[in-house]
């Protein structure tokens, strides 16, 4: 007898279910259960790498306080390599930028407490035209991991073969998983095949836009290059559900202290990035940066929202043009937000406790994340916040002893 129609959607329904939880669901490497936290040398140094900048970087990172704060990976972007392949078809460091080859440096950098990261691209070419690693997936995992490397970005520049991009990812995804070393594995596609809706079991995080600029906006067409912080966060807008823990969207590193941006904008960068829960990859000079910048990518309380998991990224409950409210549920049941003024001149940015999420109650906790100050209201959240700009608050219903992390 055929299956009733009921019968036969309660099945899809347990199948997909089953699809979705099973653990292939999400690549399986127990790798960044929360968003990975670093450097990259891409944005502030672009070819210009080398074993000195990569480790006085590292030095940096732990006499500011970053390493402290959360920051492990030290990336090398592009250009770390020959143009040609070796002899027996390797991946050959510049001996000019790297003497002592990547092996030290990953040595260096883990005597720090630290951990390398390097760059590689799914295709025949880097974006910077040094050799690709397609068809050479798993000779170049080996090498990598006999390295001591950690952390893969894989771009997408190049020729592809004839290859899916999804053939692509995953055929390094295996290649790494059969090196043997854990490595978190970055994808770079700048979000063409929309990865949100595929990548989770093939990476750990996967960009979700063109290349990001240190400008406040462009107001290019969404898939036009480069990206200003407004234009990436407008295009985060709808992707929070699909992020959990192992598998993050990337709205590409932090420009912070870098470029035009102002220290508002910095701010007003991070915070999102932080709300987003997205890797927090710095992409600054930190053997220079000054106090102001250093202050804005160690804030503790920032940071702890993007490391926390509440069930679900943060998102937006706002955009009315001059004013946009972004909320993010944080998992003892308080609700991070931020208050954004993305035009000129200062503004008042009013949200009530229902708007952001939270149950009635008589009073509720409020937490100002940047000027650290504590305060109590009975359901509105409100600030003047100047030229791009935000303020950022975790507002608890009640008092916030009574909320505790389900850890
Ligand atoms: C692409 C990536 C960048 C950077 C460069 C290197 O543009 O999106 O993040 O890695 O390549 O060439």
């Amino acid at each position: 007898m055929a299956a009733s129609r009921k019968t036969r959607m309660a099945i899809a329904a347990m199948m997909l279910w089953m699809l979705a939880f099973t653990p292939a669901y999400a690549l399986d490497n127990g790798l960044a259960r929360t968003p990975p936290m670093g450097w990259n040398s891409w944005n502030s140094f672009h070819c210009d790498v080398s074993a000195k900048l990569v480790e006085a970087t590292a030095d940096a990172m732990v006499t500011s306080g970053m390493k402290a704060a959360g920051y492990v990976y030290v990336n090398i972007d592009d250009c770390w390599l020959l143009k040609k392949r070796g002899p027996r078809g390797d991946l050959v460091p510049d001996p000019r930028k790297f003497p002592r080859g990547i092996e030290a440096v990953a040595a260096y950098v883990h005597r720090k407490g630290l951990k390398l990261g390097i760059y590689e691209s799914a295709g025949t070419t880097t974006c910077a035209g040094y050799p690709g690693s397609i068809g050479h997936e798993k000779q170049d995992a080996a090498q990598f991991a006999r390295w001591g490397v950690d952390y893969l970005k894989y771009d997408n520049c190049g020729d592809y073969r004839g290859e899916t991009y999804l053939q692509r990812y995953t055929a390094m995804r295996d290649a790494i998983s059969d090196s043997g070393r854990p490595m978190v594995y970055s994808l770079c596609e700048w979000g063409n095949e929309a990865p949100w809706n595929w990548a989770q079991p093939v990476g750990n995080l996967w960009r979700t836009t063109q290349d990001i600029t240190p400008r406040w906006k462009t107001d290019q067409p969404d898939n036009a290059y480069p990206r200003g912080i407004m234009d990436i966060a407008d295009q985060q807008a709808a992707l929070s559900a699909a992020s959990h823990p192992g598998a993050w969207n990337d709205p590409d590193m932090l420009e912070v202290g870098n470029g035009y941006l102002t220290a508002d904008e910095s701010r007003a960068h991070f915070s999102l990035w932080a709300l987003l829960n997205a890797p927090l990859i710095a992409g600054n000079d930190l053997r220079t940066m000054s106090k102001e910048v250093r202050d804005i990518l160690t804030n503790r309380e920032v940071i702890a929202v993007d490391q926390d998991w509440g069930g679900r990224q943060g998102y937006r409950v706002r955009d009315a043009g001059k004013t946009q409210v972004w909320v993010k549920p944080m998992s003892d049941g308080s609700v991070a937000v931020i208050l954004l003024n993305p035009g000129r001149g200062p503004v008042d940015i009013e949200a009530t406790a229902q708007e952001i999420g939270l149950k009635h109650a008589d009073d509720y906790a409020v937490r100002n994340l940047w000027q650290h100050t504590d305060s109590v209201s009975h359901g509105r959240i409100e600030a003047n916040v100047a030229t791009h700009s935000v303020a950022m608050f975790r507002v608890w219903a009640g008092s916030k002893d009574a909320h505790k992390s389900p850890k």
